[in-house]
């Protein structure tokens, strides 16, 4: 397995790129299911999650050509309905399938996600939605299968309890084939669901709305072909406007969407730590100090849980008192302890987390527990004293283009090692 050892303590400063969004990627790869037409799709991240998907796409039936500047995704038999255990444990993302392929094979059977380290994640939100479309429901060895009663599926108003972002995706991709005027009603407002709704729209469907909390579909027979460019990673661009900060360096952030970053931009500035946004890219310098800010995460605007773990890395190096809530996981602090072992002071309460800056971190060896924990821990060990060895990096090859390069680049001290 892999590990990375980082010899804290280096101001980052320089440039750095900002890669294609994997959670726009993802369902953008998998809409391709809609259409027998050949697909290119730009801009897609080269990460695991990115190659989960494509082994998905390829099982199904798809033929998949990654080059370096695009994937061409083209018909190869006949689309499969079932999308198995092997698949879908290794992303939970892969339930997205459900939506496109029950729309075009009226039937789909996809193994159950099961928890994850982040919280039990259910899909009761997904299922709930299709059973308005007229689906039928059947859980059975841990596969929830979905068929169209009568072969027929028809449009409908559904709203959603919460603005769940995969329920929104995987509703709004099936009922781009439904015949008839769906509407989603508190649908997620996500970035990456304009991104999806962009590209459907690219072929041949008709959505209205995307962005806001009501989606309407007009349901078409078929979709075309597509080219489509995916847009800017919205959580790495911020992953590394907070490593600016920590590490009191100088980062430009380039190929940015600062349009898609207002929350964390607002926390910086309250924080005192200069940004400035000129066109897609950001700049941020080294703050004198950082002054605490709370955050509470919440859906789109709000502030993104995906930056909620870095965030509080920021706020251990604060002066003073900074209370972080989670709004939308369960069970996502499992960075705490960790940070702590790097003399972090940090106490939790329910979803709640105080945490009291101190003058230094110091390094340690800790361990990733999911994606974006393991962001804050990489975050934290840049700006320690002394050496960080961060254990179970896949979590965060999952997610992060070329991290050590793109740090190392910038002036940061870390390598990779296998144990
Ligand atoms: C997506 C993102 C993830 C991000 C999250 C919230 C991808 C691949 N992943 O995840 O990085 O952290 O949005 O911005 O895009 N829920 C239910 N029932 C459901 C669906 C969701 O209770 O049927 C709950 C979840 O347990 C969770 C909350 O709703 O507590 C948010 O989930 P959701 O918005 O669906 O996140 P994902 O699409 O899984």
């Amino acid at each position: 397995m892999d590990f990375l050892t980082i010899e804290g303590g280096a101001a980052l400063r320089g440039t750095v790129r900002i890669s294609g969004s994997k959670n726009a990627a993802l369902p953008i790869l998998i809409a391709t299911l809609l259409t027998d037409d050949p697909c290119i799709v730009r801009n897609v991240p080269d990460l695991r999650d990115i190659e989960t998907v494509i082994a998905l796409l390829v099982f199904l039936g798809k033929k998949v050509d990654r080059q370096r500047d695009y994937v061409e995704v083209t018909a190869g038999t006949p689309l499969l309905a079932e999308a198995p255990y092997e698949l879908v444990r290794k992303m939970r993302a892969s339930v997205v399938v459900l939506g496109p392929l029950l729309a075009r094979l009226h039937h789909v059977k996809v193994s159950l996600p099961g928890g994850c380290a982040i919280g039990g994640r259910p899909i009761d939100i997904h299922l709930d939605g299709f059973k308005a479309f007229g689906a039928e429901i059947q859980l059975d060895q841990g596969y929830v299968d979905v068929h169209a009663r009568d072969h027929e599926l028809h449009a409908a108003t559904f709203r959603m309890p919460f603005a769940s972002v995969g329920a929104t995706e995987n509703l709004m991709m099936a009922a781009t084939l439904i015949p008839g005027k769906t509407m989603l009603l508190n649908a997620a407002m996500e970035p990456e669901i304009t991104d999806l709704a962009d590209m459907l729209n690219a072929m041949g469907a008709r959505i209205t709305g995307a962005g806001s909390a009501t989606l309407t579909i007009e349901g078409v027979a078929k979709l075309h072909g597509v080219d489509h460019q995916v847009i800017a990673d919205r959580i790495e661009a911020g992953t590394y406007m907070v490593a600016a900060a920590m590490t009191g360096g100088d980062l430009k952030i380039e190929n940015c969407r600062p349009d898609h970053l207002g929350s964390l931009i607002d926390k910086m500035h309250q924080a005192g730590i200069p940004v400035d946004v000129s066109g897609q890219t950001i700049h941020v310098s080294a703050p004198q100090s950082i002054s605490p800010v709370d955050a509470e995460t919440a859906v789109y605007p709000g502030f993104p849980t995906d930056l909620q773990a870095q965030w509080m890395a920021c706020m251990a190096l604060s002066n003073g008192q900074a209370t972080i809530k989670e709004q939308v996981f369960e069970n996502r602090f499992m960075h705490v302890a960790e940070l702590q072992r790097m003399g972090a002071r940090i106490q939790t309460k329910g979803n709640a987390a105080m945490v009291e800056g101190i003058k230094g971190l110091s390094g340690a060896d800790v361990m990733v527990s999911d994606l974006r924990a393991g962001a804050a821990l990489v975050l934290a060990g840049l700006a320690a004293r002394g050496t960080t060895t961060i254990h179970r990096v896949y979590h965060l090859d999952r997610g992060y283009e070329t991290l050590e390069q793109k740090l190392s680049a910038v002036g940061a001290h870390i390598i990779r090692g296998q144990e």
